[in-house]
Protein backbone atom coordinates (compact mmCIF):
# COMPACT_ATOMS: atom_id res chain seq x y z
CA UNK A 1 0.00 0.00 0.00
CA UNK A 2 1.55 3.25 -1.12
CA UNK A 3 2.24 5.48 2.19
CA UNK A 4 0.10 8.32 3.31
CA UNK A 5 1.87 11.91 3.75
CA UNK A 6 0.62 13.81 6.25
CA UNK A 7 0.96 17.64 6.23
CA UNK A 8 0.54 20.49 8.46
CA UNK A 9 -0.20 23.93 7.53
CA UNK A 10 1.00 26.78 9.48
CA UNK A 11 -0.99 30.29 8.08
CA UNK A 12 -3.80 30.44 6.76
CA UNK A 13 -4.39 32.90 4.43
CA UNK A 14 -4.42 33.70 1.22
CA UNK A 15 -1.79 31.95 -0.74
CA UNK A 16 -2.41 28.59 2.13
CA UNK A 17 -5.47 28.11 0.18
CA UNK A 18 -3.35 27.27 -2.87
CA UNK A 19 -1.39 25.17 -1.20
CA UNK A 20 -4.53 22.99 -0.27
CA UNK A 21 -5.63 22.90 -3.26
CA UNK A 22 -2.62 21.44 -4.82
CA UNK A 23 -2.37 18.97 -2.48
CA UNK A 24 -5.72 17.56 -2.29
CA UNK A 25 -4.64 16.94 -5.64
CA UNK A 26 -2.32 14.14 -4.85
CA UNK A 27 -4.63 11.25 -3.12
CA UNK A 28 -1.58 9.95 -0.99
CA UNK A 29 -1.52 13.37 1.11
CA UNK A 30 -3.41 13.81 4.31
CA UNK A 31 -3.54 17.89 5.69
CA UNK A 32 -4.15 16.54 9.25
CA UNK A 33 -3.58 20.16 11.19
CA UNK A 34 -3.46 24.07 10.42
CA UNK A 35 -2.27 26.75 12.61
CA UNK A 36 -2.57 30.54 12.97
CA UNK A 37 -1.79 32.76 15.09
CA UNK A 38 -5.53 34.75 14.53
CA UNK A 39 -7.65 32.66 17.05
CA UNK A 40 -10.80 30.95 15.24
CA UNK A 41 -8.69 31.53 11.55
CA UNK A 42 -7.62 27.65 11.49
CA UNK A 43 -10.87 26.17 12.16
CA UNK A 44 -12.51 28.60 9.58
CA UNK A 45 -10.08 27.56 7.02
CA UNK A 46 -10.74 24.07 8.13
CA UNK A 47 -14.57 24.42 7.26
CA UNK A 48 -13.82 26.31 4.08
CA UNK A 49 -11.68 24.08 2.18
CA UNK A 50 -13.24 20.67 3.91
CA UNK A 51 -10.20 19.52 5.73
CA UNK A 52 -12.09 17.04 7.52
CA UNK A 53 -11.14 16.16 10.77
CA UNK A 54 -7.63 18.30 10.44
CA UNK A 55 -6.59 19.62 13.60
CA UNK A 56 -6.74 23.48 14.53
CA UNK A 57 -4.14 25.49 16.55
CA UNK A 58 -3.24 29.08 17.29
CA UNK A 59 0.52 28.31 18.03
CA UNK A 60 2.11 26.75 15.05
CA UNK A 61 4.21 25.06 18.35
CA UNK A 62 1.60 23.02 18.67
CA UNK A 63 1.25 21.55 15.26
CA UNK A 64 4.74 20.70 15.03
CA UNK A 65 3.92 18.14 17.94
CA UNK A 66 2.51 16.02 15.68
CA UNK A 67 3.88 13.05 13.45
CA UNK A 68 3.87 14.97 10.16
CA UNK A 69 6.42 14.58 7.19
CA UNK A 70 5.90 17.77 5.79
CA UNK A 71 4.44 21.37 6.52
CA UNK A 72 3.82 24.21 4.45
CA UNK A 73 4.51 27.67 5.70
CA UNK A 74 2.46 30.15 4.27
CA UNK A 75 2.83 32.96 7.72
CA UNK A 76 3.69 36.63 5.97
CA UNK A 77 7.41 37.18 5.78
CA UNK A 78 8.55 38.24 9.03
CA UNK A 79 7.32 34.69 10.62
CA UNK A 80 9.19 32.43 8.24
CA UNK A 81 12.23 32.66 9.95
CA UNK A 82 10.99 31.26 13.34
CA UNK A 83 8.34 28.84 11.81
CA UNK A 84 10.83 27.25 9.83
CA UNK A 85 13.46 27.00 12.65
CA UNK A 86 10.99 25.42 14.62
CA UNK A 87 10.01 22.91 11.78
CA UNK A 88 13.03 21.80 10.64
CA UNK A 89 14.13 21.14 14.49
CA UNK A 90 10.92 19.47 15.16
CA UNK A 91 11.65 16.99 12.40
CA UNK A 92 9.59 17.88 9.72
CA UNK A 93 10.73 18.69 5.73
CA UNK A 94 9.60 22.21 5.34
CA UNK A 95 7.96 23.47 2.22
CA UNK A 96 8.64 27.91 2.45
CA UNK A 97 6.68 30.62 0.81
CA UNK A 98 8.41 32.79 -1.01
CA UNK A 99 10.59 35.51 -0.03
CA UNK A 100 12.60 33.00 2.09
CA UNK A 101 13.06 35.49 5.39
CA UNK A 102 13.57 39.18 5.72
CA UNK A 103 17.61 39.44 6.26
CA UNK A 104 20.51 37.71 5.29
CA UNK A 105 21.01 36.68 8.43
CA UNK A 106 17.85 34.42 9.30
CA UNK A 107 18.27 32.91 6.34
CA UNK A 108 21.67 31.34 6.89
CA UNK A 109 20.65 30.04 10.07
CA UNK A 110 17.60 28.52 8.34
CA UNK A 111 20.19 26.46 6.06
CA UNK A 112 22.69 25.56 8.73
CA UNK A 113 19.21 24.44 10.94
CA UNK A 114 18.08 22.14 7.92
CA UNK A 115 21.72 21.34 7.75
CA UNK A 116 22.16 20.04 11.47
CA UNK A 117 19.07 18.71 11.65
CA UNK A 118 19.18 16.92 8.00
CA UNK A 119 15.64 17.96 7.03
CA UNK A 120 14.61 19.73 4.20
CA UNK A 121 14.28 23.20 3.53
CA UNK A 122 12.45 23.96 -0.05
CA UNK A 123 11.73 27.49 -1.06
CA UNK A 124 8.82 27.47 -3.38
CA UNK A 125 9.57 29.53 -6.41
CA UNK A 126 7.07 28.06 -8.81
CA UNK A 127 8.30 29.85 -12.17
CA UNK A 128 10.90 27.53 -11.48
CA UNK A 129 8.28 24.64 -12.57
CA UNK A 130 7.48 26.82 -16.28
CA UNK A 131 9.13 24.43 -18.93
CA UNK A 132 10.31 28.28 -20.96
CA UNK A 133 12.75 28.90 -17.98
CA UNK A 134 14.34 25.72 -18.09
CA UNK A 135 14.68 26.34 -21.72
CA UNK A 136 16.40 29.98 -20.49
CA UNK A 137 19.01 28.53 -18.76
CA UNK A 138 19.89 26.30 -21.04
CA UNK A 139 20.28 28.58 -23.44
CA UNK A 140 22.19 30.80 -21.27
CA UNK A 141 24.20 27.28 -19.46
CA UNK A 142 24.97 26.64 -22.98
CA UNK A 143 27.36 29.04 -23.85
CA UNK A 144 25.95 30.58 -26.60
CA UNK A 145 25.96 33.94 -25.27
CA UNK A 146 29.39 33.55 -24.54
CA UNK A 147 30.67 35.25 -21.36
CA UNK A 148 27.47 37.02 -19.89
CA UNK A 149 28.51 39.99 -18.27
CA UNK A 150 25.42 42.16 -17.66
CA UNK A 151 21.92 41.22 -16.47
CA UNK A 152 19.22 43.65 -16.22
CA UNK A 153 15.82 42.01 -14.55
CA UNK A 154 13.04 43.42 -12.42
CA UNK A 155 10.33 45.52 -14.43
CA UNK A 156 7.70 47.68 -13.34
CA UNK A 157 4.01 47.79 -12.56
CA UNK A 158 2.42 51.28 -13.38
CA UNK A 159 0.06 50.48 -10.85
CA UNK A 160 -0.65 47.15 -8.23
CA UNK A 161 0.29 48.00 -4.29
CA UNK A 162 -1.18 45.29 -2.21
CA UNK A 163 -2.57 46.08 1.00
CA UNK A 164 -3.22 44.28 4.00
CA UNK A 165 -0.18 42.36 5.62
CA UNK A 166 2.03 43.11 2.27
CA UNK A 167 2.65 46.60 3.87
CA UNK A 168 3.45 46.36 7.27
CA UNK A 169 7.00 46.68 8.46
CA UNK A 170 6.39 44.08 10.89
CA UNK A 171 4.72 41.79 9.32
CA UNK A 172 6.19 41.75 5.76
CA UNK A 173 9.28 43.11 6.77
CA UNK A 174 10.39 44.81 3.46
CA UNK A 175 7.56 45.89 -0.06
CA UNK A 176 8.12 45.11 -3.62
CA UNK A 177 11.90 43.94 -3.17
CA UNK A 178 10.80 40.90 -1.02
CA UNK A 179 7.06 40.68 -2.70
CA UNK A 180 7.69 39.99 -6.59
CA UNK A 181 11.76 41.27 -6.74
CA UNK A 182 12.45 37.92 -4.87
CA UNK A 183 10.86 36.21 -8.28
CA UNK A 184 12.85 38.29 -10.63
CA UNK A 185 15.81 37.55 -8.48
CA UNK A 186 15.54 33.81 -8.94
CA UNK A 187 14.73 33.79 -12.62
CA UNK A 188 17.58 35.85 -13.68
CA UNK A 189 20.49 34.41 -10.91
CA UNK A 190 18.70 30.38 -11.54
CA UNK A 191 19.53 30.67 -15.40
CA UNK A 192 23.36 32.12 -14.76
CA UNK A 193 24.10 29.15 -12.46
CA UNK A 194 23.26 30.89 -9.11
CA UNK A 195 26.36 33.52 -8.73
CA UNK A 196 26.94 34.49 -4.94
CA UNK A 197 26.68 38.13 -4.51
CA UNK A 198 29.54 40.39 -3.19
CA UNK A 199 27.93 44.35 -3.08
CA UNK A 200 25.25 45.91 -3.26
CA UNK A 201 24.41 49.85 -4.33
CA UNK A 202 20.39 50.39 -4.03
CA UNK A 203 17.80 52.75 -3.99
CA UNK A 204 14.13 52.49 -2.45
CA UNK A 205 11.69 55.02 -1.98
CA UNK A 206 7.14 54.75 -1.96
CA UNK A 207 5.94 57.54 -2.95
CA UNK A 208 2.87 55.95 -4.09
CA UNK A 209 2.21 53.45 -1.25
CA UNK A 210 2.26 56.68 1.30
CA UNK A 211 0.04 59.01 -0.87
CA UNK A 212 -3.86 58.71 -0.30
CA UNK A 213 -4.42 59.52 -4.18
CA UNK A 214 -2.67 55.90 -5.11
CA UNK A 215 -3.14 53.77 -1.97
CA UNK A 216 -5.75 53.73 0.19
CA UNK A 217 -3.96 52.45 3.22
CA UNK A 218 -1.62 55.07 2.94
CA UNK A 219 -1.86 55.85 6.44
CA UNK A 220 -0.57 51.65 7.29
CA UNK A 221 1.69 51.78 4.43
CA UNK A 222 5.53 50.96 5.89
CA UNK A 223 7.68 49.08 2.96
CA UNK A 224 9.23 50.12 -0.11
CA UNK A 225 7.35 50.30 -3.65
CA UNK A 226 10.19 51.05 -5.70
CA UNK A 227 13.86 49.71 -5.77
CA UNK A 228 16.60 50.02 -7.72
CA UNK A 229 19.99 48.28 -7.62
CA UNK A 230 23.16 47.98 -9.25
CA UNK A 231 24.73 44.04 -7.78
CA UNK A 232 28.36 43.04 -8.60
CA UNK A 233 28.49 39.00 -8.16
CA UNK A 234 32.18 37.29 -7.41
CA UNK A 235 32.63 35.97 -10.83
CA UNK A 236 32.72 39.74 -12.53
CA UNK A 237 29.15 40.03 -13.69
CA UNK A 238 26.74 42.73 -12.94
CA UNK A 239 22.96 43.02 -12.49
CA UNK A 240 21.09 45.96 -12.94
CA UNK A 241 17.46 45.32 -11.16
CA UNK A 242 14.82 47.43 -10.28
CA UNK A 243 11.45 46.97 -9.04
CA UNK A 244 7.95 48.65 -8.54
CA UNK A 245 4.69 48.37 -7.51
CA UNK A 246 3.24 52.03 -8.33
CA UNK A 247 5.07 54.38 -10.85
CA UNK A 248 4.36 57.18 -13.59
CA UNK A 249 5.64 55.04 -16.56
CA UNK A 250 4.21 51.94 -18.88
CA UNK A 251 7.48 49.67 -18.56
CA UNK A 252 11.13 49.47 -16.70
CA UNK A 253 11.94 47.41 -19.78
CA UNK A 254 12.55 43.99 -20.44
CA UNK A 255 14.89 41.07 -18.63
CA UNK A 256 17.70 41.31 -20.83
CA UNK A 257 20.99 39.04 -20.54
CA UNK A 258 24.58 40.82 -22.30
CA UNK A 259 26.78 38.10 -23.61
CA UNK A 260 29.82 38.36 -25.43
CA UNK A 261 28.12 36.37 -28.15
CA UNK A 262 24.44 37.68 -28.06
CA UNK A 263 22.27 38.42 -25.81
CA UNK A 264 19.15 37.79 -24.93
CA UNK A 265 15.33 40.09 -24.35
CA UNK A 266 12.66 37.83 -22.35
CA UNK A 267 9.61 39.46 -21.66
CA UNK A 268 7.03 38.81 -18.74
CA UNK A 269 3.96 36.56 -19.75
CA UNK A 270 1.33 38.46 -17.74
CA UNK A 271 -0.79 41.46 -19.05
CA UNK A 272 -2.68 44.10 -17.15
CA UNK A 273 -1.71 46.97 -14.67
CA UNK A 274 -0.46 44.45 -11.99
CA UNK A 275 2.14 42.89 -14.87
CA UNK A 276 5.41 43.81 -16.57
CA UNK A 277 7.55 42.61 -14.17
CA UNK A 278 9.24 39.39 -14.55
CA UNK A 279 7.81 37.83 -11.55
CA UNK A 280 5.64 34.76 -13.20
CA UNK A 281 6.60 33.15 -16.31
CA UNK A 282 9.07 33.99 -19.87
CA UNK A 283 6.57 35.76 -22.12
CA UNK A 284 8.66 35.64 -24.99
CA UNK A 285 12.41 35.15 -25.69
CA UNK A 286 14.54 36.76 -28.33
CA UNK A 287 18.33 36.16 -29.22
CA UNK A 288 20.22 39.63 -30.53
CA UNK A 289 23.30 37.85 -32.37
CA UNK A 290 25.72 38.52 -35.72
CA UNK A 291 25.36 36.26 -38.62
CA UNK A 292 27.64 36.56 -41.28
CA UNK A 293 28.22 40.20 -40.28
CA UNK A 294 24.35 40.62 -40.09
CA UNK A 295 22.95 42.08 -36.77
CA UNK A 296 20.00 39.12 -36.18
CA UNK A 297 17.64 39.21 -34.02
CA UNK A 298 16.28 35.74 -33.59
CA UNK A 299 12.67 34.94 -31.63
CA UNK A 300 13.31 31.75 -29.83
CA UNK A 301 10.05 29.15 -29.85
CA UNK A 302 8.67 29.10 -26.10
CA UNK A 303 7.04 26.07 -24.84
CA UNK A 304 3.05 25.93 -24.95
CA UNK A 305 1.84 24.43 -21.75
CA UNK A 306 -0.97 24.07 -19.57
CA UNK A 307 1.04 23.46 -16.59
CA UNK A 308 -0.20 24.74 -13.23
CA UNK A 309 3.06 26.03 -11.84
CA UNK A 310 1.81 26.13 -8.62
CA UNK A 311 1.10 22.36 -8.40
CA UNK A 312 3.52 21.62 -9.88
CA UNK A 313 5.67 23.08 -7.39
CA UNK A 314 3.96 21.73 -4.55
CA UNK A 315 4.04 18.15 -5.96
CA UNK A 316 7.68 18.26 -6.38
CA UNK A 317 7.85 18.65 -2.86
CA UNK A 318 5.65 16.12 -1.43
CA UNK A 319 7.24 13.27 -3.81
CA UNK A 320 10.80 14.49 -2.13
CA UNK A 321 9.54 14.16 0.73
CA UNK A 322 7.84 10.57 0.15
CA UNK A 323 10.92 9.22 -1.81
CA UNK A 324 13.51 10.60 0.70
CA UNK A 325 14.88 13.17 -2.18
CA UNK A 326 16.71 16.43 -1.46
CA UNK A 327 14.82 19.45 -1.34
CA UNK A 328 14.14 20.44 -5.26
CA UNK A 329 14.80 24.19 -4.58
CA UNK A 330 17.05 23.87 -1.48
CA UNK A 331 17.66 27.01 1.01
CA UNK A 332 21.07 26.98 0.40
CA UNK A 333 20.09 28.43 -3.28
CA UNK A 334 18.07 30.81 -1.70
CA UNK A 335 20.20 32.39 0.39
CA UNK A 336 21.74 34.32 -2.27
CA UNK A 337 18.34 35.55 -3.31
CA UNK A 338 18.04 36.58 -0.03
CA UNK A 339 21.13 37.68 0.27
CA UNK A 340 20.43 40.27 -2.23
CA UNK A 341 17.39 41.47 -1.07
CA UNK A 342 19.06 42.12 2.76
CA UNK A 343 21.99 44.16 0.70
CA UNK A 344 19.48 46.14 -1.07
CA UNK A 345 17.52 47.40 1.89
CA UNK A 346 21.00 47.86 3.72
CA UNK A 347 22.66 49.87 1.18
CA UNK A 348 19.15 51.96 0.55
CA UNK A 349 18.77 53.01 4.02
CA UNK A 350 22.61 53.84 4.77
CA UNK A 351 22.52 55.34 1.26
CA UNK A 352 26.11 53.76 -0.06
CA UNK A 353 27.48 50.61 -1.37
CA UNK A 354 27.78 47.77 1.01
CA UNK A 355 29.36 44.23 1.13
CA UNK A 356 28.01 40.96 0.73
CA UNK A 357 29.08 38.21 2.77
CA UNK A 358 27.67 34.58 2.69
CA UNK A 359 29.45 31.74 4.97
CA UNK A 360 29.89 28.72 2.79
CA UNK A 361 28.03 25.38 3.93
N1 LIG B 1 4.04 31.81 -4.27
C1 LIG B 1 3.07 32.67 -4.50
O1 LIG B 1 2.52 32.75 -5.59
C2 LIG B 1 2.61 33.57 -3.39
C3 LIG B 1 1.47 34.37 -3.59
C4 LIG B 1 1.02 35.16 -2.52
C5 LIG B 1 1.74 35.17 -1.33
N2 LIG B 1 2.86 34.42 -1.20
C6 LIG B 1 3.63 34.43 0.08
O2 LIG B 1 2.89 33.69 1.04
C7 LIG B 1 3.03 34.29 2.33
C8 LIG B 1 1.65 34.54 2.90
O3 LIG B 1 0.93 35.37 2.04
P1 LIG B 1 -0.67 35.47 2.11
O4 LIG B 1 -1.09 36.28 0.95
O5 LIG B 1 -1.26 34.13 2.32
O6 LIG B 1 -0.82 36.35 3.44
P2 LIG B 1 -2.10 36.47 4.39
O7 LIG B 1 -1.88 37.69 5.20
O8 LIG B 1 -3.35 36.31 3.58
O9 LIG B 1 -2.03 35.17 5.33
C9 LIG B 1 -1.04 34.93 6.28
C10 LIG B 1 -1.65 34.19 7.47
O10 LIG B 1 -0.59 33.80 8.36
C11 LIG B 1 -1.06 34.00 9.71
N3 LIG B 1 0.10 34.09 10.59
C12 LIG B 1 0.91 35.16 10.85
N4 LIG B 1 1.92 34.80 11.68
C13 LIG B 1 1.75 33.48 11.96
C14 LIG B 1 2.45 32.55 12.77
N5 LIG B 1 3.55 32.90 13.45
N6 LIG B 1 1.96 31.28 12.86
C15 LIG B 1 0.84 30.91 12.20
N7 LIG B 1 0.13 31.77 11.41
C16 LIG B 1 0.59 33.02 11.28
C17 LIG B 1 -1.91 35.25 9.61
O11 LIG B 1 -2.80 35.35 10.71
C18 LIG B 1 -2.63 35.03 8.27
O12 LIG B 1 -3.85 34.32 8.43
C19 LIG B 1 3.87 35.54 2.14
O13 LIG B 1 5.21 35.27 2.50
C20 LIG B 1 3.78 35.83 0.64
O14 LIG B 1 4.95 36.45 0.12
C21 LIG B 1 3.29 33.61 -2.19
Amino acid sequence: MEKRIKIGIIGSGGIAGAHVKAYKELDYVDIVAVADVVPGRAEQFIAKWELGFAAAYDDHRKLLELDLDGVSICTPNVAHYQTTIDALNAGKQVMLEKPMSVTLEQAVEMVQTAKKTGNMLNVGFQPRYDPNMALLKDLVQSGQLGDVYYVETGGGRRRGMPGGTFIREDLAGAGAIADIGCYSLDMAMNTLGNPKPVTVSAYTSNHFGTNRKYHPEADRFQVEDFGAALVRFDNGLVMNFKISWAMHMDTLGATMFLGTDAGLKVTPAGKGPWSGVWDGSVGSITMFHDIAGHHTESPIPTVEHKKNLFHEKVRDFVEAVRDGRPAPIPGEQIVRNQAVIDGILRSAKAKREVEVFIPEF
